[in-house]
């Protein structure tokens, strides 16, 4: 692959993190020092040892079965393997949709788990975006409103909500499109009206759920194409469940998840 690489840091020097040095030395106490090895690593998602069972009352599925993942800041990771592997799940899980069994999260450092239903959306708010398969585009509102909604609900005042979708849409090359519906949209433009629904309140995180699965090619290739440029100029970190192997191509690393575990983080195969 040929975009550039975020740098590694080498093995000895995490273990010196680890263990607190210099500066670090001052302070004893355990939380903090993980949280100066967060910061020289600038890991804005770290999960240990996620585990998720769905409980139907009948059957119970363990969708997710011991999930260790780090994420830095800036990175544009595939999350691939088979229909059923648990990528949904850990998705819904990271991002606090959905609760965890067991394990822990923490996403810029906040362990959502511990904030309040109220607390946590209001994070999710102001801290991701979230791109699904199917657009989930309102029908009756037009691109721009779709857009405004989010940041309305957040309660950004009206004027500038519009202003920022409008400067959302541009970014996604539909300032044109701002006043027609969902309907008058082709699927590639619905997708690009959803990720600057995404984008608008100019997220760390963007979540993608198949995001291209709707798509033809041609429009596919154009989605992806945004997401990677968004990236690259926001430095988002984008998270993107795909079965298309040239999405996985495209990103900086390629999480694979089989049976509800991750068997290759990406990491290892890195030069
Ligand atoms: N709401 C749910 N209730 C019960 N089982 C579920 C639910 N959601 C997902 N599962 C099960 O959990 C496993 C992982 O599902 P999912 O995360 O959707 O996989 P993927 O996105 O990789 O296809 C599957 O066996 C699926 O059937
Ligand atoms: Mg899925």
């Amino acid at each position: 692959m040929a975009h550039e690489r975020v740098p590694q840091v080498p093995g000895q020097m995490l273990r010196r993190l680890r263990r607190g040095h210099g500066d670090m030395e001052a302070s004893r106490e355990p939380a903090s020092r993980a949280s100066m090895l967060d910061t020289a690593l600038d890991l804005i998602i770290q999960a240990t040892g996620v585990e998720k069972t769905y409980d139907t009352g009948k059957i119970r599925v363990p969708a997710l079965r011991g999930v260790d993942l780090q994420v830095r800041r800036g990175e544009m990771v595939a999350v691939m393997g088979p229909s059923g592997s648990g990528k949904t799940t850990l998705l819904n899980c990271l991002s606090g949709l959905d609760t965890v069994d067991a394990g822990t999260i923490l996403i810029a450092g906040r362990e959502l788990a511990k904030l309040s239903d109220n607390e946590r959306s209001e994070f999710r708010s102001r801290h991701m975006g979230f791109v699904f398969q199917l657009f989930n585009l309102i029908p009756v509102l037009t691109a721009v409103e779709n857009v405004e909604l989010p940041l309305l609900i957040a309660g950004v005042k009206p004027a500038e909500a519009r202003r920022r979708a409008m400067e959302a849409l541009e970014q996604v090359g539909l300032a044109r499109w701002a006043g027609h519906k969902p309907a008058e949209l082709s699927g590639g433009q619905q997708q690009r009206v959803a990720i600057a629904r995404a984008l608008a309140n100019q997220p760390e995180i963007v979540w993608a759920d198949e995001p291209t699965g709707n798509l033809d090619t041609h429009s596919a290739e154009e989605v992806l194409a945004l997401m990677r440029e968004l990236n690259r100029r926001n430095r988002q970190t984008f998270v993107i469940v795909t079965h298309d192997p040239r999405i996985g191509a495209a990103c900086d690393r390629i999480v694979q998840m089989q049976d509800g575990l991750i068997i290759d983080d990406g990491l290892l195969a890195r030069g």
